[in-house]
């Protein structure tokens, strides 16, 4: 069968890398998540003390150092320069800055030149913010997946509890709820729905019925 793109956007904490991962380990495809990319610069620029609006020295920044990923068996590894930083770049410290990072042009140019490399022979489920709109505007498979702001929170609350963090519920929803503001009103490749997507809101839905629910969109597309 044809290898196709798949491309799953969505707002933060919709569930779309969980889902994006699963779909991909199914297909035998590439997964690509483009967030880890722009957290990965972010924690480059606290290290390197660069400001998050010097958008020369961000983009100099992704010019100088190599951001690469590897699957494990549980999840995928990210690496800058081939140092693990995994878990580095789920912190409050990179969360709550990502979205400054990720509005300017000259960033947004270089990563999404590195993502259409990772797509360019298919095969792939990538998800973000832009792939439909930006990234992969060809993909086969174009997925906006929604769910109500208390239902993302509610989901990483579990997953921070689970981790061992104690997070307080009102806060990672209004930083949840910021992070949305941010990266739908930036003006270069804002986060929105492509008009050949097909949207699914995921509030009450489980993991599995989010699988098979792309599953049948790409069936009905193949
Ligand atoms: O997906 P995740 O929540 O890890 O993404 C972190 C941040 O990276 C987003 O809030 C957004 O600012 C940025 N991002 C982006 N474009 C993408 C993927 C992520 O601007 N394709």
């Amino acid at each position: 069968m044809k290898k196709i793109s798949i491309a799953i956007d969505g707002p933060a904490s919709s569930g779309k890398s969980t889902v994006a991962k699963i779909l991909a380990k199914k297909m035998h495809y590439i997964y690509c998540d483009t967030g880890a990319m722009y957290r990965a610069l972010t924690y480059l620029a606290i290290q390197q003390n660069v400001d998050f609006e010097n958008e020369q020295e961000l983009a100099t920044l992704c010019l100088e150092h190599t951001i690469s990923f590897k699957q494990a068996e549980k999840e995928q590894l990210v690496f800058i320069d081939g140092i693990e930083v995994t878990e580095a770049i789920r912190q409050p410290n990179v969360t709550n800055a990502v979205s400054i990072v990720a509005k300017h042009a000259a960033v947004r140019n270089k990563m999404v030149e590195i993502q259409q490399e990772i797509g360019r022979l298919g095969g792939v489920v990538m998800d973000g913010r832009d792939i439909g709109t930006a990234v992969l505007p060809d993909a086969q498979v174009k997925i906006f997946l929604v769910a109500s702001v208390e239902e993302r929170a509610e989901r990483r609350f579990k997953e921070n509890q689970e981790k061992g963090i104690t997070t307080d519920f009102d806060t990672l929803k209004k930083e949840i709820e910021h992070r949305d503001y941010l990266d739908s009103t930036r003006e270069v490749s804002p986060l929105k729905q492509a008009a050949d997507a097909v949207k699914i809101d995921t509030t009450g839905m489980n993991i599995e019925e989010v699988v098979l629910a792309i599953e049948e969109v790409i069936a009905a597309k193949s």
